[in-house]
């Protein structure tokens, strides 16, 4: 099959483009079955009107995309619990983080179609397609016949919308980019030694007890713990609990449900051999030692729990914590013990905590060598 001739390099960079557009089509064996002009370029008032609504679907991007990153860095993002002044705020700031997300990309999309249906004109070609590399011929044609597609939508004529379209694909970018370092924008150690990194529901405050309950999942049910409800070699999951908290469904569900709050209880029998870790001698009670129960690898719920071996072991990765050693990883990627609960008995004779964990829960994190301060 002949084809055009094959242009010389000074040839094609004389040719305009509309010739290169078609030395193109012609070399790439592409033919033209319809050309119909752009809608809005036959129509005026047409135009203007397309005009003036892609122009306001790029402005509602931008307005979202703001949005979405005023809420992303300022929104308060703290429990609320329910009835309390800011519960509604705090409802509101996924569905708000969605909302103008969506805003953002759906009206920069809509604007692009929108654009294309518009200012594009229809034209239907037929290509049979080769394999292999491009020829620097068709380089140039192809440049040519994007150049040829931007000049008849008018892109470059459109200042507003060129402006507008470009501005809202950079703010896609920065909301891209906000949401991979906003993490860093936020100081988690505003309130120093009461970050909530370093503190848990398990710290006593205000001088009330906080004791140690049985994690039902039902708010409605208390069950608070004595020694002797645990059986020699069992474990109990537990949470914490303040008297002060009886009846209020909403709080006792947020101190359930707080990643940090389970805890293993469990009873070693008696006489067992027990090497504490430094300075944790007196952390148990009797037999009794308590350990949170959320793995330092990466937080799974370490309580898989071996009496005969006295092993607590984490299911997702296979770590495990010798419990009557201060519960020390033995085995598996976990490098730091499960921290370790004080508790002792109150004069009703129910456990109580003594006071937070000693070490952070969970996961290990950069700061975790420096400190509270
Ligand atoms: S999360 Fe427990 S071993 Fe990985």
């Amino acid at each position: 099959m002949s084809g055009p001739r094959e242009p010389t390099g000074p040839e094609l960079e004389r040719m305009s483009r509309g010739e290169l557009v078609d030395l193109g089509n012609a070399l790439d064996g592409v033919r033209v079955v319809s050309d119909e002009p752009a809608p809005a370029s036959v129509d005026v008032r047409g135009e203007r009107r397309s005009r003036r609504r892609v122009t306001l679907l790029l402005l509602l991007s931008l307005l979202c995309a703001a949005a979405f990153a005023w809420a992303y860095l300022f929104w308060p993002t703290g429990y609320v619990p329910a009835g309390a002044p800011g519960h509604t705020a705090y409802l509101l700031y996924t569905p708000l983080l969605g909302v103008t997300f969506f805003g953002a990309v759906g009206a920069l999309g809509a604007a692009m179609i929108l654009y294309v249906r518009s200012f594009y004109p229809e034209e239907v070609a037929v290509q049979q397609l080769e394999k292999g590399p491009s020829a620097e011929r068709d380089r140039f044609t192809a440049a040519a016949a994007l150049a040829e597609a931007g000049h008849s939508t008018g892109f470059g004529r459109r200042s507003m919308i060129r402006r507008l379209g470009l501005t809202g694909l950079g703010a896609l970018g920065i909301l891209g980019g906000l949401v991979a370092v906003g993490g860093l924008v936020r100081d988690p150690w505003k309130a120093r030694g009461d970050a909530p990194l370093w503190t848990t529901g398990w710290k006593p405050t205000g001088g009330e007890p906080v004791f140690l309950r049985v994690a039902t999942g039902d708010p409605h049910e208390i069950r608070k713990l004595r020694p002797e409800d645990v059986e020699v070699n069992g474990m109990i999951t537990v949470v914490p609990f303040r008297e002060g908290e009886r009846g209020d469904v909403e709080a006792l569900h947020a101190a359930e449900m707080a990643p940090d709050s389970p805890v293993m209880l469990i009873r070693l029998p008696a006489g067992a051999p027990v090497r504490p870790a430094p300075g944790r001698a007196d952390f148990g009670w009797g037999d009794h030692y308590a350990f949170s129960k959320i793995c330092t690898h990466l937080g799974c719920p370490a309580s898989l729990y071996d009496a005969g071996l006295q092993i607590a072991l984490c299911p997702c990765h296979q770590s495990q914590f010798k419990i009557s050693e201060g519960a020390r990883p033995i085995f598996g990627p976990a490098a730091r013990p499960l921290p370790q609960l004080p508790i002792t008995v109150d004069a009703d004779g129910f456990l109580v905590a003594r006071g937070d964990f000693a070490d952070p829960v969970g996961p290990s994190f950069w700061e975790i060598r420096r400190g509270r301060h």
